[in-house]
């Protein structure tokens, strides 16, 4: 089927400050990349430079075949990508549903002019995006919060919410970034569950996470990342009894006494 992302030598500086260095990777159609690496290895970075909220300095990103470097957010939706954010941003006065309708907009036919003319068609395509919604909900044991305020939820309902959010979005290509981080140890396990059925619906998916038993659960491959470089890509059984892999979470000390 082919590459869904192709990252080629990106680089991304912030002033003198070097956050990625000629990053390359390739997610492949229909699989779960894991990117992984200490904290501040520049992880939500690239994703930043994936979903274009961040302009990299140099280097190439192609989504199914289109490069896409440099556009912005919304057109790349329309290039079939979401993504959900490390902090959830959600609309915090609004409610849980509209939340989640904010991802409905570049499934909608025609401009901001006709919908708000509110003719027929965006009517109809309105009200079946409402039921996709409120599906997507119920399917992610969020019915019950539907019009309950955003800001009367817990940040783990939050990722629940942004991620039904990402999905209204018919995404191809889906980026999570931590989507565990806050999560009570009895929910990462539905929560795997429910990221193998996301892939299940023929979307490529690369997720960020420091929790090693949902990356080794669910990815078929692992980039791993350190100081803005990528360090290795392999297998999470390989990356984790990398020494390099090892030194750069723990320290040489920790390769040294595995010695
Ligand atoms: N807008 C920005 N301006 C300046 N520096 C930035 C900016 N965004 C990120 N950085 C820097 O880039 C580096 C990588 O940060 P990033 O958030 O990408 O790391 P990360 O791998 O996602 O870490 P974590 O696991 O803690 O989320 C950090 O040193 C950070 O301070
Ligand atoms: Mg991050």
């Amino acid at each position: 089927m082919g590459a869904q992302l192709v990252v080629e030598d990106v680089n991304l500086h912030f002033g003198g400050v070097k956050v990625l260095e000629e990053v390359s990777f390739t997610a492949e159609a229909d699989q779960i990349l894991g990117l992984v690496g200490p904290n501040g290895a520049g992880k939500t970075s690239l994703f930043n430079c994936v979903s274009g909220h961040y302009r990299p300095s140099s280097g190439s990103i192609a989504i199914a075949g289109t490069e896409v470097l440099g556009s912005p957010p919304a057109t790349l939706a329309r290039h079939g990508l979401a993504r959900t954010f490390q902090h959830p941003a959600l609309q915090l006065h609004a409610t849980v549903l509209e939340n989640v309708l904010l991802g409905a907009h570049s499934r909608l036919p025609g401009g901001p002019v006709e919908w708000s003319l509110r003719w027929p068609r965006t009517v109809r395509a309105e009200k079946a995006v409402r039921e996709e919604a409120m599906e997507l909900l119920d399917s992610h044991g969020l019915a019950w919060a539907a019009s309950v305020r955003a800001d009367e939820l817990s940040h783990g309902l939050h990722k629940g919410v942004e991620l039904c959010r990402a999905l209204l979005m018919k995404p191809r290509l889906l980026l999570l970034d931590e989507p565990a981080a806050g999560l009570p140890h009895s929910e990462v396990e539905q929560l795997i569950e429910t990221v193998r059925s996301i892939r299940e619906r023929d979307i490529t998916i690369v997720v960020v996470e420091h929790n090693m038993g949902l990356i080794s659960a669910l990815t078929d491959r692992v980039v791993v990342l350190d100081h803005g470089r990528k360090l290795m890509e392999g297998s999470a059984s390989e990356a984790q009894a990398d020494p390099r892999v090892i030194e750069a979470y723990l320290g040489k000390d920790a390769v040294d006494d595995a010695a």
